[in-house]
């Protein structure tokens, strides 16, 4: 494939589409054999696909490279080594962070955020101190801080979010105290499609002497970022959620941090020297890779990283801005919809409710016109309690949507509407 600068033409989005298998199944077969629903996913932000370039590495590790890394002297371990620390530079390459060491390999955004709330939380944070989230996170930023701060007695606190799904910068800048260790923040939310600022935020925080987490895994599937030019001290994301396989994710810290920081798990591979008496454990990033990783995984993230490369994250950012801009009118006009989140600038998330529907009906009576989208809290409970609702059905589009499954979406919510009311 060319590489494309700006926008996706209609040629090249056949062409993309082609290298995803999984566009090209029907669901719903009937049981005799007749042909099914083309599927439309719109079900990104849960977990994109996979082009066929990911799926062939994973095949051919398995196939042709499988042996373990940094473990042996023997030619295949020496050759599947080299190209997984080829992986861990292309990981740091696409986030432009200073060293491939500050890139490390965890389960996923998940355990890269309860890695640095362990690990950071035991060496920088002690009881009375405060860490600060905001009310869009996800589970993942909100349950690990407050068990740390259970266990701890440190302070949760929470900057709110205003009626249209902006962080409340004013609340933010009240609540950033000089007690506060820690920032937590998503760079996208999952639920709002919000973007929020983190770049002003980082400084706003560094200003107090506050440290931030960033949680990039809405963000780094669409589009640039530049952990250095962001300032962040911690930028995690998950493969999955960027056309890479499931169970492997990043961690990016810089090194001044992680260089401080205790190992979170300990065992096999994080260690120099073990004795009974004293245990001498590895320099980055080995200190904080326990166990034989997910190599195929990490490997196919970075074949991942390299396809969205191909294309151009502007020329994705672009095409999506576009399905949203599209989406968004033709939902609003569907009698009793309202769209959960609705700040500026926002990213290819649709959220929306329905007067007098159930969103997990709407949900399933779109998944029978073979529209998956995702329905219910979306791991933002607190969010849902704020917007006073107990779920939306979200529409989550990639680069590889179309606008004709946009038409689709709209007509299928009409139906399942005219279905439920
Ligand atoms: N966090 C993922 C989502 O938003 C699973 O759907």
């Amino acid at each position: 494939m060319e590489t494309l600068l700006n926008h996706i033409t209609p040629a090249q989005l056949a062409g993309i589409r082609a290298d995803f298998p999984i566009l090209s199944r029907t669901v719903h077969q009937a049981t005799d054999g007749s042909q099914g629903k083309p599927l439309i996913y719109l079900d990104n932000g849960a977990t994109s696909q996979k082009p066929r370039a990911v799926i062939d590495a994973l095949a051919h590790y398995y196939s042709f490279q499988n042996s373990n890394i940094h473990r042996g002297i023997h030619r295949l371990s020496q050759e599947i080594t080299v190209v997984y620390e080829k992986a861990r530079e292309t990981i740091q390459k696409h986030l432009h962070a200073l060293h491939a060491h500050e890139i490390i390999f965890t389960r996923g955004t998940t355990d890269a955020i309860c890695l640095v709330a362990s690990s950071f939380g035991k060496r920088f944070i002690t009881s009375g101190d405060e860490i600060l989230i905001t009310e869009m996170e996800h589970h993942s930023n909100i349950l690990p801080w407050q068990q740390f701060c259970e266990e701890q007695g440190a302070v949760l606190k929470v900057v709110p979010v205003t009626e249209n799904g902006a962080l409340d910068l004013i609340a933010f800048g009240i609540l950033l105290g000089k007690k506060t260790k820690l920032f937590a923040c998503t760079h996208v939310s999952n639920t709002l499609g919000t973007i929020n600022p983190v770049k002003e935020l980082i400084r706003l925080a560094h200003a107090n002497g506050t440290a931030v987490l960033i949680d990039g895994a809405q963000a780094v599937p669409h589009m640039h970022v530049d952990v250095q030019d962001l300032d962040a001290d911690f930028y995690c994301f998950s493969a999955h959620k960027t056309f890479g396989p499931t169970g492997v994710g990043i961690l990016y810290g810089k090194e001044k941090w992680l260089n401080e920081m205790p190992p979170y798990q300990v065992g096999g591979g994080t260690i120099k020297t073990v004795t009974f008496a004293k245990t001498e454990y590895a320099d980055l990033p080995l200190k904080f890779e326990a166990g034989t990783p997910h190599i195929a995984g990490g490997i196919g993230l970075a074949v991942a990283l390299d396809y969205i490369n191909t294309i151009g994250l502007d020329a994705i950012a672009s095409h999506e801005h576009a399905l949203l801009a599209y989406a968004t009118p033709q939902l609003q006009a569907i009698p009793g919809l309202r769209i959960i989140g609705t700040a500026p600038g926002k990213a290819s998330v649709l959220s929306f409710v329905i007067d007098g529907t159930h969103p997990m009906d709407i949900g399933t009576l779109l998944d029978q016109q073979g529209i998956a989208v995702r329905t219910g809290h979306h791991c933002t409970q607190p969010l849902m309690a704020r917007f006073g609702i107990p779920g939306t059905v979200r529409a989550s589009f990639a680069f590889y949507n179309t606008m004709e499954e946009v038409d689709k979406l709209e007509q299928a919510v009409r139906k399942a509407v005219k279905m439920l009311i």
